[in-house]
């Protein structure tokens, strides 16, 4: 686990699929900082902001063609991928055969694939979660994440499959950190869930895992995840807390009440990550705090 592939002279390039997206776009912008390696990325229908440093290229990648043309015209060492569509037209083929497509392509120029799964490939019933732990959606999404990180294992057997869990920001927040402050803010009454447990970690400490995984040559799964379990209504308690704001707007609920069945405790044990990333993997709290 100690090779560079961006250690050669002159560099070959780090690609970042899904770059206008909430992880890709701080992945790109991290690597560009950091002088990582020359940064490419993809974007589909919105454009990315634009970063320095990062030359961008428009890709579909359900588009078979497109997506090996482009790695066989760039040929990345590395490629992140952080392009899906979680729900809605196409939500299957762009998550699950498109994840397909960029390991098949990725294997064929022999570059290096992390590939991007979730928590959500698991049942819920079982926890804590180690790394061989198989999946067991119970839901649409779960079932097109399981199915994606199934491609990755065929076409691209010696790919990394970073399974991570709530990915949360303050500055600027994640849409669901937004929505809590905003709604505490302006004093409505909210309800998180308490039968929903995850292991949340903050985005720049999982883009920094990332980044450390296209370098080195980990393969298989690793969950990269904050250490500490939290539901969703504890979670709205410690930002409000951590803000500021008035807690007792926020009103315990029950996720298994709603119309569609959600994994209830996705506990990831993160003990593999802490012993072979360098990058800190920081609890909720810790964040908060900092
Ligand atoms: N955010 C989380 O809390 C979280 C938690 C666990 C795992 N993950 C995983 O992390 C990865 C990235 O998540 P994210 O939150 O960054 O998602 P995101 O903000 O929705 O970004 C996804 C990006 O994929 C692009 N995309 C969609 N269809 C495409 C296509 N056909 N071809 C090329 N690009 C396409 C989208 O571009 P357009 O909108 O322009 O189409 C979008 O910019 C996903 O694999 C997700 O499963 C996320």
């Amino acid at each position: 686990m100690t090779s560079n592939l961006f250690g050669e002279t002159p560099a070959r390039p780090l690609l970042i699929t899904g770059a206008a997206g909430f992880i890709g776009h701080e992945v790109a912008r991290r690597a560009a900082m950091a002088n990582f390696a020359p940064v490419l990325a993809t974007w589909h229908l919105a454009q990315p902001a634009p970063l320095e440093g990062v030359v961008a290229h428009r890709l579909d990648i359900t588009d078979e063609d497109a997506v090996s043309a482009l790695l066989q015209q760039l040929r990345p060492a590395a490629v992140i991928h952080a392009a899906y569509r979680k729900s809605g037209r196409g939500a299957e083929a762009i998550t699950a055969t498109g994840a397909g497509f960029v390991a098949r392509a990725v294997a064929a120029i022999g570059a290096r694939l992390v590939h991007i799964s979730t928590d959500m490939v698991l049942d819920g019933e079982h926890p804590p979660y180690d790394e061989s732990a198989l999946p067991a959606p119970v839901h649409d999404y779960g079932r097109a994440k399981a199915a994606a990180e199934a491609l990755v294992r065929t076409y691209a057997p010696a790919a990394a499959i970073v399974r991570t869990s709530l990915v949360c920001r303050l500055d600027p927040p994640d849409p669901a950190t937004k929505w809590v402050v905003d709604s505490l803010r302006e004093g409505q009454a909210i309800t998180l869930y308490t039968d929903e447990v995850r292991s949340p970690v903050w985005l720049d400490d999982l883009a920094d895992a990332l980044l450390e995984l296209a370098a080195n040559d980990f393969s298989g799964v690793l969950n990269v995840s904050g250490p500490q379990a939290l539901s969703r209504y504890e979670m709205g308690l410690r930002l409000a807390h951590c803000l500021g704001l008035n807690p007792a707007s926020i009103s315990p609920g029950l996720s298994s009440q709603g119309a569609i069945r959600r994994p209830r405790n996705l506990t990831l044990d993160t003990s593999l990550a802490r012993r072979i990333l360098r990058t800190r993997l920081r609890s909720f709290d810790e964040g908060l705090a900092e």
